[in-house]
């Protein structure tokens, strides 16, 4: 007879369309009930359509007909919401004072580092009036669900992401609310998404410390800020509030990125300051948190962003980056 063991591994090749992950990652097993001879699997039923619950229960079927002694296979479905299934470890939000420094940027690339070490990632695209993570990330597919719930839709390397672009009828709709509306909005896409078992999921935040931010760090279990900023003249004071508003609600400042810091121009072999003297050792002695990345300004990453291809970019830079989020998760 197999075990409970054997099963899950069964269950861990179904794909369930859409979203392209296993019924177990997507933490909707309930129960497996293996006696005489019989198996009965029972699944959480959250941001699943008819269609997709008799797809799963059907590939489940076919998945175990051929365990040796199993001569009977049951598949059923329980009610739950998203906010019942869903097991998310860590919450890292990227913030910033100030408009267009790369916080979306700073998002992805975290993302895709902490996917490449084969962690489970997601992305909240909290940025209501302005997303433009799908953008980034080349998706423009829109998200299955059920009446009550929606399921996130994964990008090429396997990040589950959720954003208000991918829910308009076109992308290019603007989107027209006051605070309270966008409030409910990250509370719904925090709440009603199907995320499943993830590892890590980054919210990328829209600029300043207003109404998102503030509904981000007072109601999502945020276990780290990124903040992110660039060398220029206001910045020094911008990045203080931020880091100080994260402070004041109790979150911890994981760390600082310095975006657009320098740009290295290969014909004369030089590294160009664009905006100003780099500012990244400064700010990180003046606000106490640790320097995680510098990253130049870079055409090649430009193009990628706007290709939807940025799951492509890999330098040495982001490589650093990488390496020092992963050691301020270990150490925070
Ligand atoms: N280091 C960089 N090198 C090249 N292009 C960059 C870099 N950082 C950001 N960009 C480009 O600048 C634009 C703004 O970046 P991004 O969207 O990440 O900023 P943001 O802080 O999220 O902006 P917003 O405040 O509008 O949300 C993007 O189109 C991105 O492609
Ligand atoms: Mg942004």
């Amino acid at each position: 007879m197999p075990t409970r063991e054997n099963i899950i591994k069964n269950l861990e090749v179904i794909f369930v369309p859409g979203v392209m992950r296993s019924p177990v990652k997507m933490n909707l097993v309930r129960e497996v009930n293996i006696a005489d001879n019989k198996v009965s699997v029972v699944l959480a039923s959250a941001a699943l359509n008819e269609d997709v619950q008799l797809w799963i229960s059907n590939k489940i079927k076919e998945q175990l007909r051929n365990l040796p002694d199993i001569k009977e296979i049951t598949v059923e479905y329980i009610d739950a919401k998203p906010s019942e299934v869903n097991r998310i470890s860590n919450v890292i939000a990227v913030m910033s004072g100030k408009g267009g420094v790369g916080k979306s940027l700073v998002t992805a690339l975290t993302a895709i580092a902490l996917r490449r070490k084969g962690y489970e990632v997601g992305i909240l695209d909290a940025d209501i009036t302005g997303p433009s993570i799908p953008k980034m990330f080349g998706i423009t597919g829109h998200p299955g669900g059920s009446e009550t719930a929606i399921l996130p839709v994964t990008s090429k390397s396997g990040i589950e992401i959720m954003s208000i672009n991918l829910l308009l009828p076109n992308e290019d709709e603007a989107v027209i609310w006051r605070g309270p509306l966008i409030a409910k909005t990250i509370m719904q896409f925090w709440g009603d998404v199907l995320w499943g078992n993830l590892d890590y999921l980054i919210v990328d935040l829209p600029p300043g410390t207003a109404d998102a931010p503030l509904t981000v760090m007072q109601s999502l279990p945020v276990s780290g800020v990124i903040i992110v900023f660039t060398p220029q003249d206001l910045t020094a004071m911008i990045v203080r509030k931020a880091v100080n508003m994260t402070r004041q609600m109790n979150k911890p400042v994981l760390g600082i990125v310095e975006n657009m810091s320098y740009l290295y121009v290969p014909e004369i072999k030089r590294k160009i300051e664009l905006f100003g003297k780099s500012r990244g050792e400064e700010m990180a002695r003046t606000t106490g948190a640790p320097l995680l990345g510098q990253l130049p300004i870079d055409p090649e990453l430009a193009k990628l962003c706007d290709e939807g291809n940025i799951e492509l970019y890999n330098t040495e830079v982001v490589g650093k980056l990488e390496e020092s989020i992963l050691q301020a998760l270990k150490t925070s």
